[in-house]
């Protein structure tokens, strides 16, 4: 809750019998759009400049275009681009991010939700084998399956959706069944998403989520890649216990 001040959080400032809107209103519209978003306070900490490139290495491999930090370079540009798109036109080409484990990909989904929530805009931020598991809990006890949870709706309605970890876990018919009318819904209603997954193979991503699903996200994302040679949470553990050691 913003507390004000200037106002007593009633909103508005009289000024000699004059009544203006105090600028506490913007910010409890931003605390509304977090709180919509569905992003916890850590996950509001991750922003573009917050975005390290030293993770990243620039060792040039035979098998690969681009070095990880040039890949990193591209994908963070690319996620800044989309802001700055969606801004101007309220809508730009969805993004897939892929990588391994700890490679920042949740960190760069974070960066552009936090971006564009600051900048006035709705966005939801779903991670989804949680949010699997509440629409089923939503649905009634004798499994009829009539109700649609509110969650479900926001996700195919919001401005833009980010959904986090659609990665390798035991997708049923169900799931799969889920994600499939979510993303044609929002594919058929021009609705950009942005997506991180942790499969990097195209054919495991075929066999995880169904044909069709991935055919309508390669029709509406780009894909960009985040590799590491190690995974960043290690990195950073390993850097803390260090400085641990020597304060
Ligand atoms: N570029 C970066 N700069 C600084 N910290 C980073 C960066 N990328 C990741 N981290 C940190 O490393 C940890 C893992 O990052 P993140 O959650 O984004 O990885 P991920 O690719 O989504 O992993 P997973 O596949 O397990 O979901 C987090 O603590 C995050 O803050
Ligand atoms: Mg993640
Ligand atoms: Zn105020």
């Amino acid at each position: 809750m913003v507390d004000c001040p200037f106002c007593n959080n009633s909103g508005l400032i009289l000024e000699n019998d004059l009544a203006r809107p105090c600028e506490c209103i913007q910010q409890r519209k931003l605390v509304k759009r977090l709180t919509l978003s569905h992003l916890t306070p850590m996950l509001q900490t991750l922003t573009f400049n917050r975005f390290s490139f030293n993770y990243y290495s620039s060792q040039a491999t035979p098998n690969r275009k681009y070095s990880y930090l040039e890949a990193a370079k591209r994908a963070h540009r690319a996620a800044l681009e989309f802001c700055e798109r969606y801004g101007k036109d309220g809508y730009a080409e969805g993004m897939l991010i892929q990588g391994g484990v700890g490679s920042g990909k949740t960190f760069l989904a974070c960066s552009v939700a936090n971006r564009l929530l600051e900048d006035g805009h709705q966005v939801l931020f779903l991670i989804v084998p949680d949010f699997l598991d509440q629409i089923r809990s939503s649905y009634d006890v004798n499994g009829s399956g009539t109700s649609e949870s509110d969650l479900m709706e926001s996700a195919r309605d919001v401005p833009l959706l980010i959904l986090d970890d659609l990665g390798a876990h035991q997708y049923t018919d169900w799931s799969r069944q889920k994600i499939y009318s979510l993303i044609n819904y929002r594919v058929n209603h021009q609705l950009p998403v942005i997506v991180t997954t942790n499969i990097t193979d195209l054919t495991a991503l075929y066999d995880h989520l169904g044909e069709r699903t991935v055919s309508r996200l390669m029709q509406v994302c780009q894909l960009w890649h985040l590799g590491v040679e190690m995974d960043i949470r290690l990195i950073k553990r390993k850097e803390s216990e260090r400085t641990r050691r020597t304060s």
